[in-house]
């Protein structure tokens, strides 16, 4: 019996970071900033660090350290890196669910990491685009009555996304869902399936994109307005460095982050929406603690490279103290 299901992407990443990738003011690039490279150099890497990656994997990772039995799907090739995360699981005792597809290879990324912990990812999406519903064996999936399911990004696939919370639905499960690039792109139209989501966990241009309103023009206050209005539960909105914001609908709940060094930001995120939905179990529902041990969590996995390793083992809070709440 599973406490928790996660549907999302898998990868497998490698970091290499050098002080030769240099950060520039770029006026004409989306994030105002590029990351330089010499045309035609030999550029020597130090390190290089191979993990396992992907939302999907990460979230389970983090969900089995915290003591939840926890299940698995994602697609993959039929190849080697296909095999390091089938690996990679079942040393964490998660049980995969992971399709293997036999024409489109496991998703590649390439992170590039500065001397300051920002990075550029190049990334092959490979057979995370053709995760399918219909090779889910939902009936295999057998959950416990207080069981969770946790949706990472679909790749877009709305036909899955519809057929998970249905599935989920008919077995009473509680669903948190941080959607991945695709799905925030369907913008306000992405509301339309969050009157079952329990949990939704946006970062904040991404919350905008789908509350439908311009981030720069308006204040949070009317962002949570729409999305309180649209999501059945609780919106959590991750402000990076800046900490997060949560609305139960009634109450708003707010923290920073402890002052502590980031060595590579990859997968904060993960660990904070896994940190936080665990914190959530955990606690029957107190806000204030799942912020801190998202917070805990995502504090921790900054301080190494990949989105794996650091995430937090049950009882472990990390080396900070815990953040201070305020509503
Ligand atoms: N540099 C940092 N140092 C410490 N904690 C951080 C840092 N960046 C993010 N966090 C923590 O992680 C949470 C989530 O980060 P963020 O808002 O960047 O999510 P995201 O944009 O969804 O990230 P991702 O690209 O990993 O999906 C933040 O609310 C914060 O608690
Ligand atoms: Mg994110």
């Amino acid at each position: 019996m599973y406490d928790i299901v996660t549907i999302g992407s898998v990868t497998r990443d490698a970091f290499f970071k050098s002080r030769d990738f240099r950060v520039r003011e770029q006026s004409e690039s989306k994030t105002g900033k590029e990351m330089c490279l010499d045309l035609g150099a030999k550029i020597a890497i130090p390190e290089v660090i191979f993990t396992t990656g992907g939302g999907g994997t990460n979230t389970a990772v983090s969900f089995a350290r915290q003591g939840l039995k926890t299940a698995c799907i994602g697609r993959v090739g039929d190849d080697v890196s296909g095999n390091e995360v089938k690996k990679e699981l079942k040393l964490e005792g998660i049980d995969d669910f992971l399709q293997i597809d036999s024409v489109h290879k496991t998703a590649y990324s390439l992170i590039l990491v500065t001397e300051e912990g920002e990075r550029t990812i190049l990334e092959f999406r490979g057979a995370n685009d053709y995760l399918s519903e219909k090779e889910i064996d939902w009936g295999k999936l057998k959950m416990n009555k207080t069981g969770w399911l946790f949706l990472d990004s679909l790749a877009g696939n709305k036909e899955l996304l519809t057929q998970a919370i249905k599935w989920a639905k008919e077995n009473n499960l509680k669903i948190a869902y941080n959607p991945g690039k695709t799905e925030i792109g369907f913008g306000k139209e992405l509301q339309h399936y969050l009157n079952e989501i329990d949990i939704f966990i946006v970062n904040e241009d991404e919350a905008a994109f789908v509350a439908g309103i311009k981030y720069e023009t308006v204040k949070e206050e009317e962002i949570f307005v729409e999305l309180d209005r649209a999501v059945k539960g609780i919106v959590v909105m991750s402000k990076g460095p800046r900490g997060v914001v949560v609305s139960d609908g009634k109450n708003c709940y707010s923290a920073g982050i402890p002052d502590s060094p980031v060595i590579d930001r990859t997968g904060a995120g993960d660990a904070f929406g896994s940190g936080f939905v665990s914190g959530y179990i955990q606690s029957n529902g107190d806000i204030s603690y799942a912020i801190q041990l998202g917070t805990a969590n995502a504090t921790s996995v900054v301080q190494y490279f990949g989105a794996k390793k650091g995430l937090l083992k049950k009882g472990d809070w990390g080396n900070y103290p815990r953040v201070v709440v305020s509503s």
